[in-house]
């Protein structure tokens, strides 16, 4: 078994080919994971895990094609990579999409497609996999909520109530696994923004360099997060240094939620 802060945990992370997800899994493998990257972008999952075992080994990651709104490719993604792993001790429900518009703007589709990626897939991935993760104790799910799912902005409804949704889910989760007495911790990160390709429209809309001066000004360190950030705290909470945190929200805004 390879050595670090979390030598012998079997990780699935969702949305694994790009951004945070990507971030996630190179740092847990780098830190002794097995890691199964899953994402409805099966190529690139297929290359991240490619990247990781070239440095870490053949057989540290593992990749799936998985929509995260689909109950059936659910069962058979935790099957499959339950199998290959050796077992499931970290679920790290990290797909996600936004989608802009105000409340009079947004569409019921829109609306629907959001609730569908950030929401579905939370209860899903949670209430397929805590049946593999109970053999494999001490577990933690790991979902990423955002600080749009503890503060609102206009023009951003579904994002901010998918968010939420999240959050209040996660601890639901916290308190049915305590409940049932199994060593299964569920926690919440809250992310300002990070430079990952999900800002892309942004980039777009008002060019580089302006959108990225535009979000800096608003958190009061002064800078976008790096995916690294968030992977440490995925690290944390997916390490056994996070015992006795459940049912908790790890803010990563860079001071935020402080004003
Ligand atoms: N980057 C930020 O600024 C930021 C801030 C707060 C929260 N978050 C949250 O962090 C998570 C990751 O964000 P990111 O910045 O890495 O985004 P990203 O757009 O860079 O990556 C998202 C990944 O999810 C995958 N994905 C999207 N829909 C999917 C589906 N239906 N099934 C399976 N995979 C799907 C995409 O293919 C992609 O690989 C999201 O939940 C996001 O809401 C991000």
């Amino acid at each position: 078994m390879r050595d670090g802060r979390v030598a012998g945990k079997k990780a699935l992370i969702t949305g694994g080919a790009q951004g945070l997800g990507a971030a996630t899994g190179r740092l847990l493998a780098r830190e002794g994971a097995i890691v199964s990257l899953a994402d409805k972008n099966l190529v690139g999952a297929q290359a991240v895990a490619a990247e990781i075992n070239a440095e870490l080994g053949a057989g540290t990651a593992f990749a799936y094609a998985l929509d995260v709104t689909q109950e059936d490719q659910w069962i058979a993604t935790l099957e499959a990579a339950n199998a290959a792993m050796g077992g499931l001790s970290v679920l790290v429900n990290n797909a996600g999409i936004s989608i802009g518009g105000n409340v009079e703007e947004l569409s019921l589709e829109n609306w629907h497609t959001v609730m569908h990626v950030n929401v579905d897939s939370v209860f899903l991935g949670c209430k397929h996999a805590i049946g593999y993760m109970r053999h494999a104790q001490p577990g933690s799910i790991i979902n990423l909520s955002s600080i749009a799912g503890l503060i609102a902005a206009h023009n951003s409804p579904v994002y901010n109530a998918s968010k939420a949704a999240v959050w209040l889910l996660s601890k639901s989760v916290a308190l049915h696994c305590a409940k049932h007495k199994l060593d299964i911790r569920s926690n919440t990160i809250h992310p300002t923004f990070i430079d990952t390709p999900i800002l892309d429209p942004l980039r777009k809309m008002f060019g580089k360099d302006e959108a990225e001066a535009k979000l800096a000004r608003q958190i009061p360190l002064g800078r976008l997060g790096k995916p690294d950030d968030v992977a440490y705290a995925a690290l944390y909470l997916a390490s056994d240094e996070s015992r006795f945190m459940t049912g908790a929200e790890l803010k990563l805004d860079g001071g935020i939620s402080a004003m």
